[in-house]
């Protein structure tokens, strides 16, 4: 199926599966997946090991601002890197996540993922997944998805997930840090997780992944006319 020179932009809830989808759509249509989520993460996790969050996860705000000039957060072979290392596992784990959600309410830290994201989707022929990429990083992406799921099902998939990783944890745990993600990404301050006006709904409880794909084919032969 040809597809346009557009930008896709993926945004919803916590583990409502948008990376998935996202790769996926990448792979389908030989688009670039950016996933805004890793870099929130990586942040964190640079965040966590210089001392500048808390267990409280009262932030040093002033000093994290600072520090960022010098932090090469990228994309590279295998995942999200600092400098050469890869931090791809370490940015998965219940510690970052735990975390990240304060992290992304600090609009400086915003301002530093907006960039790198706004220089990768500058060719077009992107997807991105995240919580503010239709309503703040791309409000003009041509095609602008928003993803829902119900709790107790996202905490399901996210604790397989883990587990399959090797993490050990309880569904209650998971559900609860998604809950407090959820809350925290929809109530902060600079660009709340909201879905944009022009943005098509996804719930996708009880959706397969085939059946998510067979829907935005769909999607795009109608917006696209293909
Ligand atoms: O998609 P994820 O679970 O990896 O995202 C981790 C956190 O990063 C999420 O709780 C909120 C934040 N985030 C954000 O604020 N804006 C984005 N565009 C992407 C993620």
């Amino acid at each position: 199926m040809h597809i346009p020179d557009i930008i896709i932009a993926i945004d919803g809830y916590s583990s409502t599966g948008k990376s998935s989808f996202a790769k996926i759509i990448a792979n389908e249509f030989s688009f670039l997946y950016l996933d805004s989520g890793a870099l929130y993460r990586g942040v964190t996790l640079f965040a966590i090991e210089n001392g500048f969050i808390s267990e409280d996860c009262s932030i040093d705000t002033e000093r994290l601002e600072k520090a960022l000039d010098n932090l090469d957060l990228h994309f590279g072979e295998d995942g999200t890197y600092i400098g050469t290392r890869c931090i791809e596992q370490e940015i998965r784990s219940l510690t970052v996540a735990d975390k990240v959600s304060p992290i992304a309410t600090v609009p400086s830290v915003r301002a530093f993922v907006d960039k790198k994201l706004r220089e990768a989707g500058k060719k077009k022929r992107v997807v991105m997944d995240g919580r503010d990429i239709g309503t703040t990083v791309f409000p003009d992406a041509e095609l602008k998805i928003f993803m829902t799921a119900d709790p107790l099902t996202r905490a399901e998939r996210r604790a397989a997930e883990m587990l399959a990783k090797g993490e050990k944890v309880d569904i209650e745990t998971v559900l609860k840090n998604l809950q407090e993600r959820d809350y925290i990404d929809s109530h902060r301050e600079t660009s709340p997780l909201t879905k944009a006006v022009d943005a098509i709904i996804l719930d996708n409880s009880k959706m397969t992944m085939q059946e998510q794909l067979e829907w935005l084919k769909d999607l795009i032969s109608m917006r696209f006319g293909n």
